[in-house]
């Protein structure tokens, strides 16, 4: 599959009879539709991904919000890659502006996580993006975060990394001022690739799936992840929507 929509469903579902729910309708919808090209992953909260594993649905795959950097032992609170491993999870996400606002995580942090991540099989999707006061000197920032975050990441390995290109400032936003342009996620998507090639080679860089992230909605995903060449996207709020979340992958999928 050459295209990838994923779900950020953040500290969202609060309950058993939350997720149930959603995961009920989420199926529902699922229903008829068909995805040849297209992966479609939901990336839940620790709590619930033993209930999402049982879950039984082929066209989705599991992921997960977070994860530590050590495989066991006295780490209170973290949850290791190889739990998640065992949860089901095939990916999970690294890097979100989120944690590096709220939890005060480092490209160094993003790092660990992303080799410990890809030892024990679980794919990275590894957030890049400028806030809005870094929006002048973007792509710089773009590029030093890939090459701290990606810091002794092999050639070997990148191919199961999916790259998001998620400006901090288009996040969650309902004005149409607050999202970049389509040749400005194109300039951003060109940067990753060419910082791809010039560390790893082309061929291996091809391999390599390189997605938009901020505020992603059927009325947005044409401009911003189809017109500007993007492999798909990471959605917040409408992925808390399930019918809002296919329609969207529906149109990557085309
Ligand atoms: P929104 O789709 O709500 O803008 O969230 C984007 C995001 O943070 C996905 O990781």
């Amino acid at each position: 599959m050459n295209k990838i929509v994923i779900g950020n469903l953040k500290m969202n579902l609060q309950s058993i009879e939350e997720r149930e729910r959603y995961l009920k309708e989420f199926s529902k919808e699922l229903i008829g539709k068909k995805f040849q090209n297209t992966e479609i992953v939901l990336c839940l909260p620790f709590v619930h991904l033993e209930g999402f594993k049982k879950w039984k649905n082929k066209k989705v795959i599991r992921g997960a919000l977070n994860v530590f950097w050590e495989d066991k032992g006295s780490f209170t609170g973290e949850i290791s890659p190889l739990m998640l491993k065992n949860f089901g999870c095939q990916y999970v996400v690294v890097g979100h502006s989120e944690r590096r606002k709220y939890a005060r995580e480092e490209d160094s942090d993003v790092n660990l996580k992303i080799i410990a991540a890809l030892r024990n099989g679980i794919k990275p999707i590894l957030c890049v993006g400028e806030n809005a006061g870094q929006k002048a000197r973007g792509l710089n920032i773009i590029l030093e975060q890939l090459k701290n975050c990606l810091s002794e990441v092999s050639g070997g390995k990148i191919e199961n990394i999916i790259i998001c290109y998620e400006p901090v400032w288009a996040i969650s936003s309902n004005n149409p001022d607050h999202l970049p342009t389509t040749n400005e996620i194109m300039s951003a998507g060109l940067i990753i690739k060419k910082f791809l090639v010039g560390k790893y080679g082309v061929k291996i860089s091809e391999k390599v799936k390189i997605i938009y992230g901020g505020s992603v909605s059927v009325a947005t995903v044409k401009q911003a992840c189809v017109e500007s060449g993007m492999d798909g996207a990471l959605i917040g709020r409408e992925s808390l929507t399930p019918r809002e979340f296919l329609k969207i992958g529906e149109i990557i999928n085309q």
